[in-house]
């Protein structure tokens, strides 16, 4: 049993879509939350540039005095998994292996789109993810650059975002994807979009829930469960503390409360 809080981190506000699965999957856990609004979009960076800010953020939640880390950022856990957990001295879960394990329980026809930031796709993360738990699955994925923006913006269903959506999904459209990994924080909220476009006979997967899964199986095996109790949310930027709360209660589904700003 411990009380300590889980950490989860993300470049901005995207990752409160996993951290309201966590809120639902485990209620009695406490969570800071730390988006690095000062420095996001991770997605164009480098892997070397990542895996620098994720190490900060890590070194930052640690010191919190938080029991298990949370990358709840695509990118992130694409370029800096590994690194991270080398580095921990408390468990790390990131959100692709959950994410590639849902698109695998889901495909019929093993045919699988991912779409997710460039870096993301750039790194092959989760084509080698799902690989490895299927390894004749067919892997075609799509770099969707525009979408980040286009959620921060809150045109979910805006005349520009479908037809950038069309533009994007095309070749998986033609590749006859029976599902669509949203491998990205933000995609999410364009799902209704998303399913008009790829038509009612594909899928998609979102790793939230997944992870949340995976966070919760974790925590039991290590026995680091919270037994109960009240339960404490915390939220921290790196800047835009305004647009964090405002945009945030959109990804989250209620407001914000104890929003602090920490530069790192
Ligand atoms: N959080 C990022 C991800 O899931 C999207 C936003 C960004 O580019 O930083 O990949």
């Amino acid at each position: 049993m411990n009380k300590a809080p889980l950490g989860v981190f993300d470049s901005g506000i995207g990752g409160l879509t996993v951290a309201r699965a966590l809120f639902e999957r485990l209620p009695q856990e406490s969570v800071i939350y730390f988006g690095d609004t000062a420095r996001v979009p991770y997605g164009p960076k480098s892997p070397d540039t990542v895996r620098r800010y994720s190490g900060e953020i890590l070194a930052y939640l640690l010191q919190r005095g938080v029991k298990a880390v949370v990358v709840a950022c695509n990118t992130s856990t694409a370029h800096a998994l590994t690194y991270l957990k080398e580095r921990s001295s408390v468990p790390v879960v990131g959100v692709i292996e959950p994410g590639a394990r849902a698109a695998v329980a889901a495909t019929r026809t093993g045919t699988i789109g991912v779409i997710g930031t460039a870096g993301t796709i750039a790194s092959g993360a989760y084509e080698r993810a799902i690989k490895a738990l299927r390894a004749d699955a067919r892997v075609h994925s799509q770099a969707c650059p525009l979408f980040v923006p286009l959620v921060e913006e809150g045109w979910f269903e805006h005349p520009a975002a479908e037809l950038i959506a069309r533009e994007y999904l095309e070749p998986l459209k033609r590749a006859k994807v029976d599902v669509l990994v949203l491998g990205c924080t933000h995609y999410p909220l364009l799902k209704p979009l998303l399913a008009r476009v790829m038509g009612p006979e594909v899928k998609l997967v979102d790793s939230a829930e997944e992870t949340a899964t995976a966070v919760a199986r974790e925590l039991e095996r290590l026995d680091l469960l919270s037994n109960g109790g009240t339960h404490d949310h915390r939220f921290v930027v790196s800047d835009d503390e305004p647009h964090f709360r405002k945009v945030g209660a959109v990804f989250l589904g209620e407001k914000l409360k104890h929003v602090e700003v920490a530069p790192l």
